[in-house]
Formats: C-alpha cells, structure tokens, sequence
C-alpha cells in the first residue's frame, strides 16, 4: 500500500507531472480505470438510487470520488477506506450539487443573475464554497451555464437566463467565487475553503425541444457559437477545473459522446486543460437514444473525451474488456486517469487527503451571521419590481393582509435546489412581516388556497417541501374574511420551489387556477393589492398586471427570504433586480428572447394591431409583458440621448476601444437608488443575419435623490465580432448601432460606421 499521510508528505510530494508519471507508472488497468468511477454516496440521489456500495469499491481501488456524502465524520471514514486499504491510497475527490448555496442559502441562481451584480454572486460562491468545505467538500456542481430560452423547461431556475454575455461573466464570477486563485497559491494546492467547480451542463442542455426536460437539441453551428457556447468558453478562460457533459443529443450525438463537443471544442480550440465527468448515468442513457449497449456507449464516450463516469458503472465494467476487444485503448484510459489525478493533486489531497475534513470548521464557517447577512443583502438585488402603481413601499401602520399559499412557509421559500437545507431556522414571510411591524401596525394571515387544485400534482411538486393543503372554500372564505379587514393586501403566490429545477417542465405558466381564483376574488374588495410573485422561471402575468397594484417576482430568495422579503415591503431597502430572461404575454409566444433575429417582415416597434403578410400572431402582439433587462425601483432615472467620443476606426492590434459611447443617468426620484445601465449593439452590415440586438456592457451605479452620473462603455473590437458557421471569430467592418438603455426596450441609440 502506498498510503497517502505516508508517502505523500508536504515537503515529499514532487511536482504534479513528475508525482503522476510515478503513481501511474505502478497503477494497473484495473486502478486506472477504477479512477474514472463516480458514484453517489447515498446522502441524496438525483436519479435512480443505487446500491454502489462504495465502500467496497473504495477499498478495492475500483473508485475515483463520490459524491452527495456531507459531513467530515463520513467522508473521512470514506477516505479512509481509499486511503488505507486500497493498494495505492488514492484519495477520492468529493463532489456535491451546491447550486445557490449550502446552508446558508442564496437566491436561486436565476434571481441571483438578475441582481447583475457580479461581486454579490462571487461573494455568494466565496461563502458557498466556504461552507461546502467546512462540510467535507472538495468539488461543487456549479455554476451551471446553460442559456434557456424556453421558461417551461424548469432548469431555467439554475442558470442566468437568456443572455450569452452576461451569462459569461456571471459563470466567471461564480468560478473565481467558488475557486478563489485554484492551484495558483504558494503551496500549489487549492485553499481548503475552496472548492473545484464542475461547469454544466457542456452543452445546449437548456435548448431542449418544447423545453420538455432531457429532449432533443438540434442547432446549428452559427447559434451555437454565438449564443450558447460563450459561457462554457468563458468559463475555461476564467480557470475552471473541470467540466459535466450534457444529457441531451446535438445534431443526432449525445453530448457525452461527441468528440466534436469534448475534444475538438472543448480541448483543441479553447484549450481546456481540467477533466469532464458525465451527467448522472448518462452513459447508461445512451442506449435509450439508440447507441448500442452500455460497452459500446462507454467506449465512444471515453474516445470522444470524457474522462468520468457518473453513476452508469459503465466504464469500471467494460473499458476492460473494450481494451482486450482493441475498440479502445490503454492510451485512452491513461488521458483520462491523468486528467482526475492531475484535480486531486491541485487539490492537494495527494498531499493531505484529509485537508477538506476539518470537523474544527462547521463551527467557525456554516450559516454564520455573517454568512446570513450576505444572503439578506443580495435578496433585494434579486427581486425585480414589474409594477407598482404607489402601494409600495408599505407603510408600517394599520392592518396588513397577508394571504397565500407561500405566506407562512418556510420549506419552499430557500428554492429548488438546497442540498443541506435546515428550514426549520429560517423565517416565513408571516414571522418576519410580525417582526417588522412590531407595536407598529397589525398584521392578518391567511393561507387563502392550496397551491393547485391537482392534488395529485401538489404532491409531486413539492418533493418533500410540503405546503399544507386545506378545504379549498374554507381556505379561501377565510382569505376574505381576512382581507376585508385590512387597508392593504399582500398575496405570496406562485409556484412552489420544486415547481422548476430538474425535472420539472412544465406545459401552463400561468398563475395555477386556485391561486388565481382567489386573487379574482381579492382583486373584487377594490383594496391595494401587492403580488410577491414566487417563481423559477418566467410566469405568464398578463391578467395579474392588468389587476394587481404591484407586482414584485421575488424568486426563490434563499433561507433568508422571509426577512429580506420585509425589508423589501416596508423599504428599508429597495428591490433592484432586473430581468435576465424575457417574460412573454402568453404561452404561444415561447420561446421568447430579446436577441432573436430580424424577420424580411417585421412589423413595427410596439406595434399594436395584426399585420397580414407580416411576421405576427392573431391573438396577441409581439411585444414581450416584462422585456429583457427590466426592472423597477422605488426611485426613477432618467437616461439623455447616447453619445459617441473617439474615432470610430479598429485599432492596429484589436486591443482597445472603437470608440466610446455614453450617456448620462439622472436619479429622478426622491430617494437614493441602484440602477443597472444596459449597453447593446447591433451590426446593420454583415456577412450573416445577427440579432435586433446584442448585450455588450452594464454598470450598476448607485445614484443619491436627484444626482447624475455619466456612464461610459468602451467599444471594442470583440463585441462587433461574431462567430460564423465554422466556428471562426470574424470581424467585418459597417455600421453598427449602439444603444444605451435601462432595459432591452427603452434604449437611446446611435449608428457608428466602422472602416
Ligand atoms: C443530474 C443533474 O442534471 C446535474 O445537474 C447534477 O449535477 C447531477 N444530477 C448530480 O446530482
């Protein structure tokens, strides 16, 4: 045995390349590809559970990490086993789906983008990775980087929405937050209150057809590289270390078999350097798309460049046999067992396998006030204002109604994906509105209704994060009994968490009919009606904005939304989100999105009739209800005209700016603000169509009562450039407009020509 405490000391252990040639050189076949063995430890499972017995596998050297397994007490006595009884003592790496935060929890990851504030989110990662370690756990699922443009696919709750640039800086933020500087410290070795990331999913998962989860993707190369990609190539730039391959098919390959996607993409053309696990069994899958058996599957995910195998047991069972068959070979396997080996050694498990379980740290770095204050701070800058006809903020006096299904519960509220969530500490609205009112006004409670008719369908989306179910007339008697007494009503309402995230697509988008029976019924009091509308996705609220006094989404905010949702309420803070996908007046109009192309026939901006022979819908306009990029505060700016300063020539060496383009934005209210200052571009002389408009910059400035600010981006080079069909970043000189705005509607333009 070569165990790790013993042979592989500090000052012992030799540089990565040099160490791995050694070990190598003395691991069998079978440890090589025991290496490239992933399997869920049992705390939690995500798709079919197993009996992986991943201690015996462990101890046989048949295992590279695990994952779903918290706790230091249990995953070092998992360690243990690797390390001690193995032949080699190789560590396990230790993986979990720390998605918006782990005890602490923070808005969902598509609220945590609309606060498009990328020091917030990488503080969340920083504080996420923190507690994820202080817990045993070296290796996070996160950030996932998929661009949804389909609201009924529920996985649009875990990424940042519709946009490809801003996604891309957002997934940096997140990586450098999760990693802090990766292996470039002095000792070479991640810091142990960092935690290696696993981008996901590579890639087009989010363009599922009907948003039907798992579904075919079909796209051509053109959309793939200008909208979908960005973010995955961003995320390599920004130093992550390892990669998830998708579920999903792409152009008739599944994702984890595709050597185009793993190798040629991924390594050759952006020079990933870090290793690919597969989404959970997705080998084990690829018999369903018509592959072949699980060997054959196996072998032609391994050759077209993925290094792990999640869940499907298909390599540790037939890469041997493949070998002795000359389908794949001992090279192969060596790349991959490298690529894993070389991610333990970067986090310094060869050189403490035990550095990650400190049982000294849940103390000191798990939901921490600190930690809690941050997830409370950032909450505002995730809800977005989409009306507010004066109700808000409310004032601390009188009577408050507060009715709805998500009023008094503290299961949903954290969000869809909270792997160690502990609901039972955090607030409801119900207990933290009380709080907040305290001697000041009185507050009145209703439940009001289930959260759907369907029973059966409550069920099944609540997941375990039950919400009481009652008699529906009683609850709703009581609502307006409730209601009657009070000067304002505030109605939390909407979706439940598991409503959205994996496996959960859904086919109506409109506020679920018992919800909305009573909202009708509250609407008839002719009272102030406040909506906090709980959402994964974009909802269709087209009825509920023609009726409701205000309507603020409030997402999923994390375990410390009932206190961050009243400081919102009664204005102690302001809400300053904005929009990062598109919400749509009505289903017929998915999938929705601001930088979609041009039509030969397109009808007028804001049109408001149906064009025959034009590029529109009978029924309803073109026009998105919330677009891109909106959001309301409880001040007002005004934005001047755009300007443009310096020559609008390219630069010899591609490096600096165009030209430059401003404008300046006035705080028009009475009270200080944040806003997010949005810059697009669109090329008006290409060799290909390109969209109506392209994100290219935002500033989120803080503006006192009555101040203005000028704010200024830099045109560069690469923001005119795009991608053609091969892949290939070209630039082509024309006019360009460029457009500065508070959302992707109201925007001030101005056209540049570019020699
Ligand atoms: C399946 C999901 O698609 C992926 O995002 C997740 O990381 C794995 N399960 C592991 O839980």
């Amino acid at each position: 045995m070569l165990c790790c405490t013993a042979s592989f000391t500090a000052s012992a252990l030799k540089p990565m390349n040099e160490f791995i040639d050694e070990l190598m050189s003395r691991m069998t076949l079978h440890e090589k590809i025991g290496q490239l063995n992933l399997q869920v430890a049992g705390d939690i499972t995500t798709g079919a559970a197993q009996d992986t017995q991943v201690s015996g596998l462990a101890a046989r050297g048949e295992l590279g990490g695990v994952f779903n397994l918290k706790g230091t007490e249990k995953i070092r006595g998992l360690q243990k086993i690797a390390v001690e009884q193995s032949r080699l003592g190789i560590p396990l790496i230790v993986g979990m789906d720390v998605i918006h935060g782990y005890e602490t929890i923070f808005p969902i990851p598509l609220a945590a983008a609309c606060s498009w504030d990328t020091t917030a989110i990488r503080e969340m990662a920083r504080i996420s990775a923190l507690e994820a370690t202080a817990d045993g756990i070296d290796w996070v699922f996160s950030p996932m980087l998929d661009i949804a443009l389909d609201p009924r696919w529920g996985r649009i709750a875990e990424g940042e929405g519709e946009d490809p640039f801003l996604t891309s800086v957002i997934g940096a933020a997140y990586i450098k937050g999760y990693q802090g500087a990766g292996a470039n410290t002095p000792t070479g070795f991640y810091d142990p209150r960092s935690a290696m990331t696993c981008i996901k999913h590579y890639a087009l998962y989010g363009a599922c057809e009907a948003g039907r989860d798992y579904n075919t993707v079909d796209m051509s190369h053109v959309r793939m590289y200008n909208q979908y990609f960005p973010p995955f190539k961003a995320a390599v730039d920004a130093g992550a270390d390892s990669f998830m391959s998708a579920f999903n098919t792409i152009d008739g390959e599944h994702a984890t078999a595709s050597h185009w996607l793993l190798t040629e993409v991924l390594r050759n053309q952006w020079k990933f350097k870090g290793f690919v696990a597969t989404d959970y069994g997705a080998i084990g899958e690829m018999p369903n798309h018509g592959y072949g058996d699980i060997k054959h599957c196996s072998a032609i995910a391994l050759k077209a460049g993925t290094d792990m195998d999640m869940c499907s047991r298909g390599f540790v069972t037939t890469l041997e046999s493949s070998i002795n068959d000359g389908t794949v070979t001992e090279e192969q396997i060596n790349i991959a067992c490298r690529r894993i080996l070389e991610a333990k050694y970067k986090l310094g498990l060869f050189d403490d396998p035990y550095r990650y379980l400190d049982p000294t740290r849940r103390a000191r770095d798990i939901y921490t006030d600190a930690n809690r204050k941050a997830s409370r701070d950032m909450a505002p800058e995730t809800f977005v204002l989409l009306k507010n006809d004066n109700v808000l903020p409310l004032r601390k006096q009188g009577k408050i109604a507060l009715i709805g299904p998500l009023a008094n519960d503290r299961a949903n509220i954290a969000g869809t994906w909270c792997v160690a969530y502990t609901p039972e500490r955090y607030s409801t609205i119900k207990e933290a509105m009380e709080r907040a009112l305290k001697g000041k006004a009185e507050l009145l409670y209703a439940q009001g209704s289930n959260l759907t008719r369907d029973a059966q369908m409550q069920r099944d989306a609540e997941f375990g994060k039950t919400i009481a179910r009652g008699d529906e007339a009683t609850l709703k008697a009581e609502a307006l009994e409730v209601a009657r007494q009070a000067d304002v009503i505030v109605c939390a309402m909407g979706e439940c968490a598991d409503f959205s995230g994996e496996s959960s697509s859904r086919a109506y988008l409109e506020m679920p009919d018992v919800q909305r029976e009573l909202l009708e019924e509250l609407v008839k009091l002719d009272k102030p009606i406040v909506l906090l509308n709980f959402s994964g996705r974009p909802t269709i609220l087209t009825w509920e904005n023609e009726h409701v006094d205000a309507i603020m989404n409030v997402w999923f905010a994390g375990s410390e939304a009932g206190d961050a949702i009243a400081d919102v309420l009664f204005g102690d803070k302001a809400p300053s989100g904005k929009l990062t996908t598109t919400f749509p007046q009505a289903m017929g109009q998915i999938p929705m999105y601001y930088n979609h192309m041009n039509t030969g026939r397109p009808v007028p901006e804001h049109a408001d009739k149906y064009y025959k022979y034009r590029s529109n819908y009978f029924e309803v306009r073109n026009d998105p209800l919330f677009p891109f990029g909106f959001g309301l505060n409880y001040t007002t700016f005004s934005y001047s005209p755009v300007t443009t300063t310096g020559i609008a020539a390219r630069t010899a060496d591609g490096s600096q700016a165009i030209t430059h383009v401003s404008c300046t934005v006035t705080n028009t209210g009475s009270r200080d603000g944040d806003e997010i200052v949005q810059f697009y571009i669109r090329d008006l002389e290409a060799s290909i169509a390109r969209p109506v408009k392209e994100l290219k910059g935002f500033k989120r400035i803080h503006l006192k009562a009555g101040e203005t600010q000028q704010v200024t981006f830099d045109v560069t080079p690469d923001m005119l450039s795009f991608y053609n069909g091969q892949g290939q970043l070209v630039f082509e000189p024309g006019k360009f407009e460029l457009m500065i705005g508070p959302n992707s509607d109201e925007v001030k333009r101005t056209t540049v020509t570019v020699n």
